[in-house]
């Protein structure tokens, strides 16, 4: 049923008067245009809300919006005919918290276009411990494989491991057949991490890159959350036509390599933009997750869950590179 009176959200501002953050009632006619009303079950937290929830990125292009890059939920109402009210779905990226109203609401209205009906094979709250860290993580595996990418080439290495792009990462690889290598700031968890798949665990302040433009090819290829010296680095060590999957930049934005990896030995470097993917790509990378992708430690992967009034304690840990697993966000 359609809200009647207004429920809670938490509500991002930027505006004339600074940006700041709280938890404020919203009727669903404050809430942006979309065919299809839903009462949200959970969302999530990634990266990405940290830094929309603290004013530390620029990612709202709106005065006002609610945070939330994810959402999953039931329909209560849809003037598009595709769907109908009980019906589960989510949305993940697609404008959420960038140019529209997010998931970190009672209720949350979705462009028809961007809305998944939930894939057989997932609940609801296992589709927000993936969310946008688990759809980034696949959609990075979905590209390289599409480049050539296989097993045979060796150990893919998974940077961030603890975070959620890179545990999710770990147990998607490890799934779809990988060796997979795993690169932390926190070799305390370096148990968990094999329990997830690893079949090794490099402690980020022990991993030697080395220099020249080219190191010694250990990797069959890559899934980088952390940018900057250490993507650079692992362009120096891929072996011919391994790929590198662009995702983050937990440790800085930069990249200063040479060419001799891409022209040399082939190397590619893939970009990973999980909140524009188009709607089949969506799609397909969806169906995987709930199948043969499907992580199989996603209880494990779920480390938190929060409810509104805690997120401005959750991100700043998150945003100084503390983060554990995945936080599911309950409504
Ligand atoms: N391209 C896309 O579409 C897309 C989608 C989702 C996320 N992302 C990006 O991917 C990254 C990971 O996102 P997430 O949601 O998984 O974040 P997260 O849960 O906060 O994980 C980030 C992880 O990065 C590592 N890290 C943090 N600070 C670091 C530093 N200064 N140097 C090196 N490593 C550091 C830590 O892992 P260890 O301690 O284990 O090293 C941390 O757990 C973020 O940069 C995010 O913006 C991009």
């Amino acid at each position: 049923m359609i809200p009647s009176a207004p429920f809670p959200a938490f509500r991002i501002h930027d505006d004339a008067q600074g940006y700041r953050a709280a938890i404020e009632d919203v009727a669903l006619d404050d809430l942006s245009p979309g065919e299809v009303v839903i009462r949200v079950a959970h969302s999530s937290i990634n990266y990405k809300d940290a830094l929309a929830g603290t004013g530390q990125g620029k990612i709202l292009r709106k005065p006002v919006l609610v945070g939330g890059i994810d959402v999953a939920g039931h329909v209560v109402a849809s003037t598009d005919a595709k769907f109908r009210e009980g019906d589960a779905v989510l949305c993940t990226g697609c404008g959420l918290s960038e140019t529209r109203d997010g998931g970190y609401a009672q209720y949350a209205r979705l462009e028809a276009k961007w809305t998944i009906p939930l894939p057989a094979g997932l609940t609801l709250r296992e589709a927000m411990i993936l969310g946008t860290a688990g759809f980034t993580a696949a959609l990075a595996l979905h590209r390289m494989e599409q480049n050539d990418q296989h097993p045979d080439l060796g150990p893919v290495v998974v940077t961030g491991a603890t975070g959620g792009v890179g545990m999710l990462a770990i147990d998607i690889l490890a799934r779809a057949g990988y060796a997979v290598h795993a690169v932390t700031g926190k070799a305390a968890h370096a148990d968990f991490l094999r329990g997830l798949g690893a079949t090794e665990v490099i402690a980020r302040d022990a991993l030697a890159l080395g220099t020249r433009p080219l190191e010694n090819a250990r990797w069959g290829g890559a899934i980088d959350n952390v940018g900057d010296p250490m993507l650079a680095g692992l362009t120096r060590h891929v072996v011919p036509y391994g790929n590198i999957a662009s995702c983050g930049l937990a440790g800085g934005p930069g990249l200063a390599t040479t060419v001799m990896p891409f022209i040399i030995r082939g190397v590619s470097l893939l970009g990973i933009a999980s909140a524009g993917t188009a709607r089949p790509v969506r799609d397909a990378v969806w169906q995987k997750l709930a199948a043969q992708w499907k992580p199989a430690h996603l209880d494990r992967i779920c480390t938190r869950h929060a409810t509104l009034a805690q997120l401005p304690e959750i991100f700043p840990g998150m945003l100084a590179g503390g983060s554990f697993g995945r936080t599911i966000v309950d409504l």
